[in-house]
């Protein structure tokens, strides 16, 4: 057991590090961040949010940097609009915007430099103190029937240590994510890992990629703290999760969903063309245009 008697240990907070500077979008993120850019008719954020509100979390932390202010913006009241849409009698607009509002409980807090996702994730250490969180990177969006934050809950509450949702990669593709090593498999998804490495050059320990899922524990946190900088002179949380898997159980959780990776142009159109596929209105427009193109 990580904590004493009657402390709570359910899965209620969940972290959005949303200060990256986004540079393989830009131009589209120089004055947003990437978490704002439009998947279908809703910012990538708000898919996120949907997720873990689905999965049972109560309160969210974004730490954000210099463009916070669209995010605020966009969960915040607007008054003026919730006013024009009643008058035009736009209900279910109307019903939308407040449920965006409505949502959940947000909390910012703001990254002083670009250090890094393992940098971003100290900022929560104060107000999260000894409570497991999950980590969302939002630009991983994941199409799936359950939640993968409900997914990797599930797991925890089994399990009561980190684990990392993961994902088979083509093997020329692993430099560009954390990879792990796998000790043991527990069960067809669920795995208790050895090691882990951030974008490794050559001889990746397997094709199990991480994805921008995660349960935390407190370990993780001050593991962030005696760590270096690692891969892009960045505080990783890879070597994070690295440092604590040598002194404590780590689990990898291989989910059950398709993730796009919406912070790339290749990945974001992917995503549009599987949302609207899976969307009744949008797949006969979509498979009209893809026959007009007579590919
Ligand atoms: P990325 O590695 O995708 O970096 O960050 P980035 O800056 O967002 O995008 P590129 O590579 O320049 O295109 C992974 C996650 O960590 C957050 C990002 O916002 C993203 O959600 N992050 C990264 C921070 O919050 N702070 C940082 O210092 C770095």
């Amino acid at each position: 057991m990580l904590y004493g008697a009657g402390e709570e240990m359910d899965i209620k907070t969940a972290v959005f590090p949303v200060a990256g500077f986004g540079t393989r979008m830009l131009p589209a993120t120089k004055a947003i961040p990437k978490e704002m850019i439009t998947l279908i008719n809703k910012p990538l954020i708000q898919y996120a949010v949907e997720e873990v509100i689905d999965a049972g979390i109560e309160r969210i932390i974004f730490i954000t940097g210099r463009t916070k202010k669209a995010l605020e913006d966009h969960f915040d009241i607007n008054v003026e609009l919730n006013q024009q849409l009643e008058s035009a009698g736009k209900t279910d607009l109307l019903y939308d915007m407040k449920r965006i509002s409505e949502m959940v409980d947000i909390i910012y807090v703001r990254q002083k430099y670009m250090l890094g996702l393992g940098n971003a994730i100290c900022c929560v250490q104060d107000i999260v103190k000894n409570e497991p969180f999950a980590v969302i990177l939002p630009d991983d969006i994941i199409l799936s029937k359950t939640p993968v934050t409900k997914q990797l809950i599930e797991c925890y509450n089994k399990v009561e240590r980190p684990v990392v949702s993961l994902m088979p990669v083509a093997k020329n593709e692993t430099s560009k994510y954390g990879i792990v090593e796998i000790k043991e498999q527990v069960d067809t998804r669920l795995s208790r890992l050895k090691d882990m490495v951030e974008k490794p050059a050559s001889n990746p320990p397997s094709n199990m990629a991480i994805i921008g899922r995660y349960i935390l524990t407190s370990e993780v946190l001050s593991a962030l703290s005696k760590i270096d900088k690692g891969a892009g002179g960045e505080l990783q949380l890879t070597d994070a999760l690295k440092y604590t898997a040598k002194y404590y159980d780590v689990y990898g959780y291989e989910f059950e969903g398709k993730r796009f990776d919406c912070g790339t142009k290749q990945g974001l159109l992917e995503a549009t063309i599987n949302f609207a596929y899976a969307d009744n209105l949008l797949a006969e427009t979509l498979k009209d245009t893809v026959a007009s193109l007579n590919l």
